[in-house]
């Protein structure tokens, strides 16, 4: 029986025992331990997409030097992300689990894809842009300006269907498309070699820093994952609230209050009392932090558990990333051959 081509042409296919599961590919930099904000971002609709799905998880450690040649705190940056990933419940059995310098196709196809974009094209990307503001970057490097082709290679090895991204990130996925279309144009195959790809938002109301600001382990007002429930109760003290609501009594603004977006978040079975004992006045603010701090400590307990679990157990996680990266390499091997194949290199 052949796979039907169901996906690509969005139509859906009757043959249920042979169907190919859509291809997810989805990746971060390896910042290192991670937070709610990655969490409600991006992990829990990783896990909620792994069985409809075949997902490849990347660990894009290249893509951290673009803006920081450093690589002392890379391995264990990208083995903190790895247990957190498997933590929240990552299958890696499903999902290869992998990192992108152990998969030399990325490199390879990023070269090839190279070629096929201007230099004009990728200076007008406004990711780039914004990111030269904020990190007041007088010179980019030549590596930092492609950065979207290596993303395009990340998805395009994997032939890879649907990008889970944040809208920071439709950039470099429309940026993946016009490279599907121009190899498929200038090197005809049949069939075309590679798909183009779609971006899914998942980051939809985005998760505030414990200071309003946007969430950033580098500002430092994030919630780890991994963070106690003393340490979480310690920093949701330090939550900015209502500036109208000085003590309990006062009455309060829900909407405007970031411990109230996280208690929509990870307490909504009382976001209704919670919103009227803050406007009425009767629910004071630190007693409104604790329970909103106990809330999250319960949601990330069973995580803190399969990660200590993993931490004691490290040479596991050495041994999945080994195995996601035979797996992934597979799968890259394979394109690469029909890569070659159309350009009539192979
Ligand atoms: N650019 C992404 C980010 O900063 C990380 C990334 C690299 C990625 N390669 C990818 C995301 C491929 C999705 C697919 O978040």
């Amino acid at each position: 029986m052949t796979v039907p081509a169901d996906g690509i042409d969005g139509k859906e296919s009757h043959v249920s025992v042979n169907q190919r599961k859509k291809v997810i590919l989805s990746g971060m930099r390896p910042t290192g331990k991670l937070h709610l904000g990655h969490l409600t971002g991006a992990l829990e609709n990783w896990v909620a997409l792994q069985g409809e799905y075949q997902n490849y998880h990347l660990i894009a450690d290249y893509h951290a030097l673009t803006t920081n040649p450093d690589t002392s705190d890379i391995l264990q940056n990208s083995l903190d992300m790895a247990l957190d990933w498997l933590a929240a419940g990552i299958d890696p059995a499903q999902s290869p689990v992998f990192r992108q310098s152990q998969v030399k196709q990325h490199t390879e196809l990023h070269l090839i894809l190279s070629m096929l974009i201007t230099t004009a094209r990728l200076e007008r990307n406004p990711t780039l842009k914004e990111q030269v503001r904020d990190l007041e970057m007088e010179n980019i490097a030549y590596g930092h300006l492609g950065y979207p082709v290596l993303q395009a290679a990340d998805i395009l090895l994997y032939k890879g269907e649907v990008v889970p991204v944040g809208e920071d990130q439709l950039p470099h996925i429309e940026i993946t498309r016009e490279l599907a279309r121009r190899f498929n144009a200038q090197y005809p195959a049949e069939p075309l070699v590679f798909p183009e790809p779609e971006g899914k938002i998942t980051r939809f109301a985005r998760l505030p820093g414990l200071d309003g600001r946007r969430m950033s382990k580098s500002i430092g007002n994030t919630i780890f994952l991994s963070d106690s429930p003393e340490e979480i109760t310690k920093k949701m003290r330090t939550a900015v609230t209502d500036p109208q609501k000085v003590r309990k009594g006062d009455p309060g603004h829900p909407d405007i209050c970031l411990v109230f977006a996280y208690h929509n978040k990870f307490n909504p079975g009382e976001v209704a009392e919670i919103r009227s004992g803050c406007e009425s006045g009767a629910l004071g603010c630190v007693d409104c932090k604790l329970r909103c701090a106990k809330r999250i400590a319960d949601t990330v307990a069973p995580m803190r558990a399969r990660r200590s679990e993993l931490e004691t157990h490290i040479d596991r996680v050495h041994e999945i990333l080994r195995d996601g990266e035979t797996r992934a390499r597979a799968v890259a091997e394979r394109t690469m051959d029909d890569v070659h194949r159309a350009m009539k290199m192979g």
